[in-house]
């Protein structure tokens, strides 16, 4: 996808919000923080169209980002946030439940993991959930800049290890202040477009 034309179609809070236009979508799902909005702005060669926050919790909507009048690009809000409160982390959990298990346009999910630690038990559970709906999944380390290279296969590994990824399921390591592992993230989406 050669990205010129993308906006921020709608930041819906409902179903009754999605868009209608029938394209395929790939969703970007992870803990607050490990850098959904980053990685989108680096997709779409944006500095700040999806708003970055050192402040977790930061998107609290599905935002459906539009490119290239072809695909969304869909920035979940994060979870394993503890300062909302137990209402509104049901209410986004239901959302993203909801969202990922019953939109039938969605093609695949990005799930991002910060790859300077160990997976967290928030992430395996997000990556079974998706494994058991069947979703194609692709998993990103984000944050590679802040990891020596000489450590990468050692943290590809204990992603594979920690998450029980299938053998099928492939890492992409990312650095979204760099912007090495973008190719790898867009070559995958569109492998996923027309599935
Ligand atoms: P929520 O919307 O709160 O769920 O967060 P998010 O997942 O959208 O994270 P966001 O993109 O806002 O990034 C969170 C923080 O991590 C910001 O301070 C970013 O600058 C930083 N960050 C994101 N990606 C990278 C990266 O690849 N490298 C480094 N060094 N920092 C990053
Ligand atoms: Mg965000």
């Amino acid at each position: 996808v050669l990205v010129n034309d993308v906006s921020l179609r709608i930041s819906a809070v409902a179903a009754s919000q999605y868009p209608t236009d029938g394209w395929p979508e790939i969703a970007l799902v992870g803990r607050s923080n490990v850098g959904k909005s980053s990685l989108t702005n680096r997709l779409i060669n944006r500095k700040a169209l999806a708003r970055t926050s050192g402040a977790p919790g930061k998107t609290r909507t599905l935002n459906f980002y539009a490119v290239e009048n072809e695909l969304f690009l869909v920035d979940v809000p994060g979870y394993g946030y503890a300062k909302v409160s137990k209402k509104q982390r049901a209410e986004f959990g239901a959302m993203i439940e909801a969202y990922l298990t019953k939109r039938s346009v969605l093609r695949g999910v990005v799930q991002l993991v910060d790859g300077r630690h160990v997976p967290t038990a928030d992430d395996v559970s997000m990556y079974r959930y998706l494994a058991y709906y069947e979703l194609p999944v692709l998993v990103v380390a984000t944050k590679m800049d802040k990891v020596k290279r000489s450590q990468f296969n050692r943290s590809e590994s204990m992603i594979r290890k920690t998450l029980g990824l299938t053998p099928a399921t492939r890492v992409v390591l990312f650095s979204a202040q760099e912007g090495f592992g973008k190719d790898a993230v867009w070559d995958w989406i569109e492998a996923h477009m027309a599935a």
